[in-house]
């Protein structure tokens, strides 16, 4: 199934995996409209991508915003949701009211968006979990959970919203802005650790998972799937 001149709504399209699908999806003549928080990161992605990429500012906590925004947008063909903030630390040290505020935005942002679009019935929906639902690690519950949610949502979506399909894209170690906060030194290593154990010797780009969007977007007989693009993470 083409791209070309599908229209394509990407919620988190100004930073990392997001970014990267934006630009895929333009080469694949969709038309292509972007959203975050940042009216001005949604700007420094349209000058980076051109300016055929449409922008508009949406926070995903925001239930009446994404309420207003699907009924401006209007029917689409794709949604993908890669937008999110998510903050974690060990269960006895974050804050509840982060962790919860972690699931509104990345569980429920999700939610809502799905509740609320309107997809046309030849398209689909693009979620974002991660290997933590899967391979835990200490310090991250939370996301294992949101993550884990967010994949049964997507198998239970597939069926509820069909014909449209719902898919779930689990990345692995993806070298994104959502590390910009760490010391430059420290998250060297962090990646460089993670690469040296993967059986791919390398950590993910985000055009990696961008090229796995693609490849859902595309194909009509895939749904209810959950696909794992980690190098390997979940066997070593
Ligand atoms: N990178 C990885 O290693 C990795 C691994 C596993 C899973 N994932 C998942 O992959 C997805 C994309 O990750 P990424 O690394 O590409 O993230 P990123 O570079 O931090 O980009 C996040 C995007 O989401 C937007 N966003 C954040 N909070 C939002 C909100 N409340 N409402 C609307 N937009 C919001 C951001 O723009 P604003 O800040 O302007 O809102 C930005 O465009 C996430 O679901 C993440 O959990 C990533």
């Amino acid at each position: 199934m083409s791209l070309a001149n599908k229209k394509v709504v990407i919620i988190g399209g100004s930073s990392g995996i997001g970014l990267a699908t934006a630009k895929a999806t333009l080469t694949a003549q969709a038309k292509v409209l972007i959203a975050g928080r940042s009216l001005e990161k949604l700007q420094q992605a349209q000058q980076e991508i051109g300016d055929e990429v449409e922008i508009r500012s949406l926070d995903l906590l925001q239930e009446n915003a994404i309420k207003q925004f699907c009924t401006d947008v209007g029917v689409i063909d794709h949604l993908v949701i890669p937008g999110s903030s998510v903050k974690t630390g060990l269960l006895r040290e974050l804050d509840t009211a982060d962790a919860q505020k972690s699931m509104a935005s990345k569980f429920w942002g999700s939610y809502l968006l799905t509740k609320y679009a309107q997809i046309a019935d030849c398209g689909s929906i693009v979620l974002f979990s991660g290997i933590l639902s899967r391979r835990p690690s200490p310090g991250y519950t939370v996301l294992a959970a949101i993550n884990a949610a967010v994949e049964a949502f997507g198998r239970a979506l597939a069926l509820e919203l069909a014909p449209v399909r719902v898919n779930v894209v689990s990345p692995g170690l993806v070298d994104t802005p959502v590390y910009a906060g760490m010391p430059q030194q420290q998250r060297e290593a962090f990646l460089q650790s993670t690469a040296d154990k993967l059986p791919v010797k390398r950590i993910g780009q985000p055009e990696d998972i961008a090229a796995t969007v693609l490849y859902l977007l595309e194909n009509g007989y895939t749904t209810g799937t959950v696909i794992d693009v980690d190098g390997g993470s979940l066997l070593v």
